[in-house]
């Protein structure tokens, strides 16, 4: 008799700790990032693909080089249909940046020009308007706009939010970004809807933009890849 509370007592408290593990090893705070590397840094080695365990794996033999990167510099031309021009670096371009966290973008906007609406799902992006007037704005789930002409001024992107650079002045402006992963994706909204193979059924596209199929189709033609 004198057993059974000791071992209910052994077994809720076995309990407490199986709970305690599953939520620490699945938190995605701990998780997702490492906190503690095993190594000081993972140089990528590009041509062992494939990706494994979300990153390239690392060089054998590295040197100062691998941590610098002059890419950014290279001169942009933004005589293009877009008016937009990006240096990029993330892991393919600069390799030094594997399990890192992190990319940069150094980019070239047109003036009247506008960076279209687009997330970078999980990931904030900061940055620092280098030249020019760029009026930058993000949406909120609830759909708010916050929105500002920023000049010289510095900027952050909530996590996977929609946003837009758009050059509001008379010359070419220019932006640092980074984002917080080293090779981010983008989802660029109408893109997204406009371009998708297979498409979108248009009856979908029909009823989410409460217009016609001609509408839908002439949409749609705007946004050939
Ligand atoms: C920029 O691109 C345009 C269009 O491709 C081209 O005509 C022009 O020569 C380029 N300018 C420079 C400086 O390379
Ligand atoms: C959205 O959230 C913001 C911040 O909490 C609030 O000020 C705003 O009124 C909300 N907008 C709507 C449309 O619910």
């Amino acid at each position: 008799m004198d057993n059974i509370p000791r071992i209910s007592s052994f077994l809720s408290r076995a309990l407490i700790f199986l709970t305690l593990c599953i939520t620490l090893f699945t938190s995605p705070s701990l998780s997702y990032t490492n906190p503690s590397p095993l190594l000081d840094f993972c140089v990528a080695d590009l041509r062992a693909s494939p990706i494994s365990n979300n990153a390239f794996p690392c060089k054998s033999q590295v040197s100062s080089e691998d941590f610098f990167f002059s890419g950014l510099n290279t001169p942009f031309n933004t005589s293009n249909p877009r008016g937009l021009a990006a240096n990029v670096a993330n892991v393919v371009t600069f390799p030094g940046l594997n399990k890192m966290g992190i990319s940069m973008y150094n980019v070239a906007v047109a003036a009247g020009a506008a960076n279209s609406p687009h997330s970078h799902p999980g990931y904030t992006e900061a940055g620092f308007i280098l030249e020019g007037s760029v009026s930058i704005g993000f949406l909120t789930t609830n759909y708010t706009l916050y929105s500002k002409v920023g000049q010289g001024d510095m900027f952050v992107v909530p996590p996977g939010l929609i946003h837009y650079e758009w050059n509001v002045g008379k010359t070419e402006a220019r932006f640092l970004a980074v984002v917080t992963n080293e090779l981010p994706s983008e989802v660029v909204v109408p893109n997204t809807l406009f371009v998708a193979k297979p498409a979108i059924p248009d009856a979908v596209l029909m009823k989410a933009f409460k217009t016609d199929g001609k509408t839908i189709n002439l949409l749609k033609s705007k946004f050939k890849w």
